[in-house]
């Protein structure tokens, strides 16, 4: 395996391996000064999705590998395109894991999906009805807290929450790792929108850029994807490390130039042989591959005919088979040709 390697696909954590990158080069090099976020272990979305990691995931060698170090080199996002079942976003969950990058930021695209969405909300409905509340308690607006204290509508911090997105350019430490899922479902300037972001690695707030002169609110503590508070200075976020950014895509439309032309692109093939064997054994133990052969081939089989499989289908197939049907054998193949149907045949 490439010595410059920082992700190498092995499965085995190792944490420090990031901070043996060279710098930035200048033109990616953001730098805001550390703000002291303490980003929170990986959740259960990433074990869910990699089971319990017994083996090896990426061929080593493999031009999927040198393209995803040169996205991490580069500061650069990777925009990942392929079949569905292939292994998209669960990539962004395996860098992660062995980069020990804590949990992931994910942002789920959809044909609504507008860039402030990613970047944060602000509930001023919210903070009206508070401040009324306030009046009608009896405070000034800002004061009055059931404590006598300052009320929480004049805290504007609580009212707005950075998404995935915003919450990946924080200046934390370490880079985030950042799923921008299935963005070929967006409409059309999302990508574009986005690009402008990914290029600064930064945004500004205006709700909080308009307070930043009063006193005590140059800087706010605001509320993040991750449910914890993270303070922002002068309405501006800007980040430290560039984010691990792994966008993903079905192919369902192309994306623009620009957007290509920014982004590392690497094209996941459907998992066979070695790939598939560690994702089943992954999330079955070892040697369940070989057990399951039968069931692996009728998989890799049917998609000789053209039709789309995602693995989903062959893990299904093998859990139900595992605590239902293997007490029937005669069900085996009853039970698989139900789950391995082709996407592309199926209902619309
Ligand atoms: N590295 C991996 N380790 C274990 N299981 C994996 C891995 N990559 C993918 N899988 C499994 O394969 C299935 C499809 O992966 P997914 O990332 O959802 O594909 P895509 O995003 O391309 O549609 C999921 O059920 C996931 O658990
Ligand atoms: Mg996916």
């Amino acid at each position: 395996m490439s010595e410059w390697f920082i992700y190498r696909g092995t499965g085995d954590p190792d944490p420090e391996r990031i901070d043996r990158r060279p710098a930035p080069p200048p033109w990616r090099d953001f730098g805001a000064p550390p703000i002291g976020y303490r980003v929170p272990e990986a959740d259960s979305a990433t074990t869910r999705r990699l089971g319990t990691r017994a083996v090896p995931l990426a061929v080593p060698g493999s031009e999927a590998l040198r393209l995803i170090n040169a996205a991490l080199y580069l500061r650069r996002p990777l925009l990942i395109t392929g079949e569905p079942g292939s292994g998209k976003s669960t990539l962004a969950h395996d860098l992660a894991f062995e980069l020990g990058l804590g949990r992931v930021l994910q942002w789920p695209v959809v044909s609504r999906s507008e860039l402030r969405d990613g970047l944060y909300s602000y509930d001023a409905i919210g903070r009206l009805q508070d401040a009324q509340l306030a009046r009608l308690e009896g405070g000034e607006d800002g004061q009055g807290g059931p404590d006598g204290g300052p009320h929480p509508a004049g805290d504007i911090g609580r009212y707005l929450r950075l998404g995935p997105l915003g919450t990946a350019l924080l200046a934390a430490e370490r880079p985030r790792v950042l799923l921008i899922d299935e963005l070929d479902k967006s409409d059309i300037d999302l990508p574009n929108d986005l690009l402008n972001v990914l290029e600064e690695g930064e945004f500004t707030l205006p709700e909080l850029e308009r307070v930043a002169d009063r006193p005590g609110q140059q800087t706010v503590q605001v509320l993040t994807d991750d449910g914890l508070r993270a303070p922002v200075t002068g309405g501006r976020v800007r980040c430290r490390a560039f984010p691990v950014v792994v966008m993903t895509s079905n192919r369902e439309r192309d994306f623009p130039a620009p957007l290509l032309r920014r982004c590392i692109h690497l094209d996941l093939a459907a998992p066979r042989d070695e790939r598939l064997a560690a994702m089943v054994q992954a999330h079955f133990g070892a040697g369940s591959y070989d057990e399951y052969i039968g069931l692996v081939d009728r998989f890799v089989r049917t998609e000789a005919d053209g039709g789309v499989r995602p693995t989903d289908q062959l893990l299904n197939a093998i859990y139900l088979v595992q605590h239902t049907a293997g007490r029937h054998p005669a069900d085996q193949d009853a039970v698989a040709d139900l789950l391995m149907r082709p996407l592309d045949n199926g209902p619309r």
